[in-house]
């Protein structure tokens, strides 16, 4: 797992850009999804990520890709470890392979150094977790804490817990008679080096978990403090990112919960004392992220092992904004996600000991779907007290159940939310499929009906659907606009109001642009629905460059037309000013 973190260069610097040479990354990205050139860049529907509207973009001419919707970017090695789960050497062989290259047997001597470099950190971890979890045996207080806590000596066996003595650099001198370098003991974060070049033990009167890689190789610790009265330091002390640790891409527990999948999922939680109490009552199947957020990546790796998910953050209020997080990143992977809510003064390790294995499982059984999280999320955000609340309430329903594919949620959603609403549920639904036909109406159908203009000034059909495009792309790259358009270019109103909006919020360097921040420039509710159609209408059929040149024929058109008309105005007494018109007339008549 450690391959994304530390590249492992094997081959020389003259081969590795020979090979990428060799392959095209637009021809090589065209094999996972479409895309289409879109000024000097090809744009498609992001690999990584699910999307509709394409925001992902490659160029052909840097070899680079770029997602304005997730942030991923690369060159074309990142891309094919990402898109295929292969380490750095992996990808190079397989871009050789396609590309007819043979690569020169011999191996890199540097690439052999850093291979052995890892070797010995994974060594120095291992010895560290013995004398660890030697040290358990002579010190009865931190044995206490443990059994205290509910720990059978199974579970303390299991997971290799031990225990960091008080004294300044016990396991350095341990190390150091293993014949470790002062360095490499830096290096592996278990020791620090003071102000005055003497060194001391990173973890001291700890309880010392070993985090373990999904390849069973002990890469860092977990402390927490037991000591009652010695509060000093923080409650949790982790190790800090080393050549074969890093906490965005590692799980507590992978190793063990990949070889006990129950169901196609995992149980993830924010804490590893909870995955320890959870296992020990049997639950194998669980994971937590080691003491940071859940990171696009923790996502990539879950859904290697499991087709879902299941939350069980703490009760309290922090892990419902972890659990509204931890969804967020979710919804762009392939995992089917549930949550488990506790009671707020619970979290997994307190539920499980309290009520038992079979009371978590009932809860395992009643997890409920994200939308049902987000239906009640809403229903603690409004009040449903008051009839304008309700109101309130039920719009944001809408919004939310428009989307729901499957007909039994949907009536089970719609029968909760209309008795929360006190509505009738056809009501309710009527107003949720009337939300879903005009999505799917096009976008210029329903400008027909919003941009019904005064005076029957319609603007061409053309010329509206080229502006809708380039706005909409416009969202994900705003550079597009560059040299090539200006707002006179837009017809005057809602259109030119977006596009100076999404102008004045690329200014600011937030790409892609968000809809809540375009929508704080656009206050008009009407110019937001009509905001939201363009971002979901699918006009696919069109091509950027061809929209472009539609926008500045009529744009011209409009100038000239004017011009015309200023000119007109003076030419009634002024001779010069009516040669000019006739010239200009006749220029028309001859086009
Ligand atoms: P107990 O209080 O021992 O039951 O732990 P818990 O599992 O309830 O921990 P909590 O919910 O407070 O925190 C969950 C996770 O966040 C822990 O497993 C740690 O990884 C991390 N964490 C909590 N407190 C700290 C801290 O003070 N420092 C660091 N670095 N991480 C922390
Ligand atoms: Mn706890």
């Amino acid at each position: 797992m450690n391959e994304w973190v530390v590249v492992e260069l094997k081959y020389s610097e003259e081969i590795i850009r020979q090979v990428a040479e060799a392959n095209d990354l637009v021809e090589l990205i065209s094999q996972y999804v479409t895309l289409k050139k879109s000024g000097h860049n090809h744009m498609g529907c992001c690999p990584f990520h699910n999307e509709k509207t394409p925001s992902f973009s490659v160029s052909a001419e840097k070899q680079m890709y770029h997602c304005f919707g997730c942030g991923v970017g690369g060159n074309i090695y990142t891309f094919v470890q990402q898109m295929e789960n292969m380490s750095f050497v992996e990808a190079l062989e397989y871009l050789a392979d396609r590309a007819g290259i043979q690569l020169p047997k011999t191996y890199d001597p540097v690439a052999e150094e850093g291979y052995r470099k890892k070797q010995r950190l994974w060594e120095c971890h291992r010895l560290a977790a013995n004398f660890y979890y030697k040290n358990l045996v002579n010190t009865p207080v931190a044995q206490r804490y443990l059994k205290q806590r509910g720990f059978s000596g199974e579970t303390i066996r299991h997971f290799g817990m031990g225990v960091s003595s008080g004294r300044r650099d016990d396991l350095y001198k341990f190390l150091k008679s293993k014949s470790f370098s002062d360095e490499e003991l830096v290096e592996s974060g278990l020791v620090m080096k003071g102000d005055r070049g003497n060194y001391y033990d990173r973890f001291r009167n700890r309880i010392m978990i070993p985090i373990v890689s999904a390849q069973d190789k002990v890469i860092g610790f977990g402390g927490r403090e037991y000591l009652e009265g010695n509060t000093k330091g923080p409650k949790y002390l982790n190790s800090p990112e080393t050549p074969v640790f890093s906490k965005s891409f590692e799980l507590f527990n992978l190793n063990h919960a990949k070889r006990n999948i129950r169901n196609e999922s995992f149980v993830i939680t924010e804490g590893y004392m909870d995955v320890m109490a959870l296992v020990q009552h049997g639950i194998p199947n669980c994971v937590a992220a080691l003491g940071t957020a859940f990171t696009p990546y923790h996502v990539k790796t879950l859904s290697r092992y499991v087709k879902e998910v299941i939350l069980c953050f703490d009760g309290d209020e922090a892990g419902k904004n972890a659990t509204i997080k931890a969804i967020a990143l979710l919804k762009n992977s392939p995992l089917n996600v549930r949550i488990i809510r506790l009671d707020p003064s619970d979290d997994p390790d307190s539920f499980v000991k309290k009520h038992g294995l079979a009371a978590f499982q009932e809860k395992i059984r009643q997890a409920i779907t994200v939308d049902e999280f987000e239906l009640n999320g809403l229903k603690e955000q409004y009040d449903t007290g008051s009839n304008d609340g309700r109101v309130k309430y039920l719009n944001a329903v809408v919004h939310l159940l428009k989307d729901v594919k499957n007909p039994m949620a949907m009536e089970l959603y719609v029968k909760k939310a209309a008795r929360e609403g006190n509505v009738s549920e056809t009501v309710l639904l009527q107003e949720i499929r009337k939300r879903q036909n005009n999505l799917q109406r096009s976008a210029s159908d329903a400008f027909e009906a919003s941009l019904s203009q005064p005076k029957g000034k319609q603007i061409p059909k053309a010329y509206q659907d080229a502006q809708c495009y380039v706005l909409k792309q416009l969202l994900s790259n705003p550079e597009l606009a560059k040299n090539e358009l200006d707002e006179n270019d837009f017809s005057p109103g809602i259109l030119r109001r977006i596009y100076v909006a999404v102008m004045a919020e690329a200014a600011t360097g937030a790409v892609p642009i968000s809809l809540p921040a375009l929508n704080l420039r656009l206050p008009n509710e009407k110019d937001q629905n009509i905001l939201s159609q363009i971002v979901l209408s699918e006009n696919d059929a069109l091509e950027w460059t061809e929209c472009i040149a539609c926008i500045k024929s009529y744009s011209e058109v409009k100038k000239d037309k004017q011009r015309l008309r200023s000119i007109q105005m003076d030419a009634a007494n002024d001779a010069e000013k009516l040669a000019q018109l006739n010239g200009l007339l006749q220029q028309h008549r001859n086009d």
